[in-house]
């Protein structure tokens, strides 16, 4: 069969229409429903039990820990008491084999002893002045509590939440699989490994990444009125909301303010239809998935999401080179190729190997619109080690790489609609300003036209049409879980001196004109605000 024509059966498989959209939508608002009737649906319907904020008056050092994905990120945040604040950060690659480690200490004391090489190198005066403390310390309570650092735990996974730095592991996901870890509580296994070190640091709040998103695009976000969902598309995908309380039918163990009538809601969307209803599932996918630790798990985030968008453009490219009667990457049917070169893959070729693309491949793909295709056939010899490839052969990559992502766009809508749908904000006639959605990750970040994908597709959902699309606003939040940990600490660190829990969305607002936390740059360093 002619490549083209091939490309274009595969390209309909991944096609998810104005149709599927819509029940997708139908569906997720109905395992939204059920996830916050009860325990052990699909979805989780986390409660946070994040009900309250900084007013920008706090005074003070805090510390936030990211653990989510690819990378551990420790940072440190001074509030100078006047809503600004100074931001410093360091980024470490989590080692492959400690994701998957034998127990769960070893996970654990790595990132402790990426806090305490942090401490010495961006807080060695403070971090010099508490050993001395220590060691000329006459009582064991000797060192004053204010000279600890309050951290905000993000950390990325299913949490049942019980209590503000305090939740116990429901699952693994985004390639970890540490059994030894389900079922305790992530914050004292982390506090564990700090004190071994004997480092000034309490685990003060656990925060997942789209709870802090939500916050801080809450605190940056223009406009009188707060966002409405914190969103990830990276690595692995998720959304945390404010729900009402009223609308949270499984019982709340811990204690909440109960003032402001909302509660934070972490969905773990990820895992919404797990049981295939409505999602789309391709041959590539069933593969995928079933080469997972965890099958039959995270099926929304399997078609979605960076960590998995690469895999399955890898298995259709290896279903097709499999088939004699596709000229796909061979010589022979390349009419367009140099007359001297040879199309060929080399063995060592990451085409050949699990996890082997980067979903980068898919932004470059769609990002290369030169007539030749003269960059993505350049990264597939850099990269991927596929040699001379053609014009045609880089056409059919370029469609089936992008027919995976606008699908992963388009799931991406479903989401995003059935909250906005659920918070019925559309039909508030009191709300005269857009509704905010803070997103962040790398695939709204980087792949070209994920956002516009997703308002296409918003557009044709019901209930929400070509107006409502209009008011909807899709804001980058970016380091936000960081920045939203470190807010959520302070808070903690709050109600530890029993002061009252004030309205945490609103008090959010107040501070939202004076400090801008939705750019963070890539140096290390960064003064916000000032
Ligand atoms: C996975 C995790 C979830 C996290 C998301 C984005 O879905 O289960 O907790 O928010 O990835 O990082």
């Amino acid at each position: 069969m002619a490549l083209e024509t091939q490309t274009k059966t595969v390209v309909g498989q991944f096609e998810y229409s104005d149709e599927d959209v819509n029940k997708g939508v139908a569906e997720f608002l109905r395992q939204m429903a059920e996830g916050l009737e009860k325990d052990g649906a699909s979805m989780s319907q986390i409660p946070t039990y994040v009900t309250a904020v900084p007013n920008g008056t706090e005074k003070g050092l805090y510390m936030a820990v990211d653990l989510g994905g690819t990378n551990f990120r420790v940072c440190s945040i001074q509030l100078n008491g006047d809503t600004t604040f100074r931001l410093t950060y360091t980024k470490v690659a989590i080692p492959r084999e400690l994701m998957v480690a034998k127990t769960a200490e070893e996970l654990f004391a790595f990132l402790a002893k990426q806090v305490e090489i942090f401490l010495r190198t961006h807080h060695g005066e403070h971090f010099e002045a508490h050993i001395r403390r220590r060691m000329t310390m006459s009582s064991p309570e000797g060192f004053k509590d204010e000279n600890v650092f309050r951290l905000g735990f993000t950390f990325s996974f299913p949490v049942q939440q019980l209590g503000i730095n305090k939740g116990t592991l429901i699952r693994w996901t985004k390639g970890f699989d540490i059994p030894d870890a389900v079922g305790k509580d992530v914050c004292a296994l982390l506090q564990t490994e700090i004190d071994k070190l004997h480092l000034p640091v309490k685990v003060a709040a656990l925060v997942n990444d789209t709870v802090g998103t939500l916050m801080a695009r809450s605190y940056s976000s223009p406009g009188k009125s707060g966002a409405i969902l914190g969103a990830i598309f990276g690595t692995g995908t998720n959304g945390a909301y404010v729900e009402k309380l009223s609308n949270i039918k499984k019982p709340l163990a811990g204690e909440y303010d109960k003032s402001t009538g909302e509660m934070v809601i972490n969905t773990e969307w990820g895992s919404f239809d797990n049981q295939l209803k409505v999602l789309p599932n391709t041959p590539w996918d069933v593969q995928l998935d079933l080469a997972t630790p965890n099958p039959g798990i995270q099926m929304y985030e399997k078609r979605v999401s960076g960590m998995y968008l690469g895999e399955i453009l890898r298995l259709t490219v290896i279903d097709l080179l499999k088939n004699p009667d596709v000229a796909l990457f061979k010589d022979d049917n390349s009419s367009y190729n140099d007359w001297k070169s040879t199309t060929n893959i080399a063995e060592h070729s990451p085409i050949y190997k699990q996890w082997g693309l980067d979903t980068s491949v898919l932004s470059v793909a769609a990002a290369d619109s030169t007539p030749e295709l003269s960059i993505l056939r350049q990264e597939l010899e850099a990269n991927l080690h596929i040699y001379a490839p053609s014009l045609e052969d880089a056409q059919a990559f370029k469609a089936i790489a992008g027919a995976i992502g606008r699908r992963a766009a388009r799931l991406s809508a479903v989401a995003i609609a059935a909250i906005v749908l659920q918070t019925g904000k559309l039909n508030d006639p009191e709300l005269d300003e857009p509704i905010d959605i803070g997103v962040d990750g790398s695939l709204v970040e980087h792949y070209p036209y994920f956002r516009d994908m997703i308002y296409e597709a918003l557009r044709v959902i019901k209930g929400i049409g070509e107006e409502g699309a209009k008011r909807i606003r899709i804001g980058i939040a970016k380091d936000g879980s960081g920045v939203g940990a470190a807010l959520i600490a302070l808070v903690a660190a709050r109600m530890e001196k029993s002061t009252s829990t004030a309205d945490f969305i609103s008090d959010l607002r107040l501070n939202a004109k004076k400090t801008d936390l939705t750019a963070v740059p890539e140096d290390s360093e960064l003064a916000a605000g000032e």
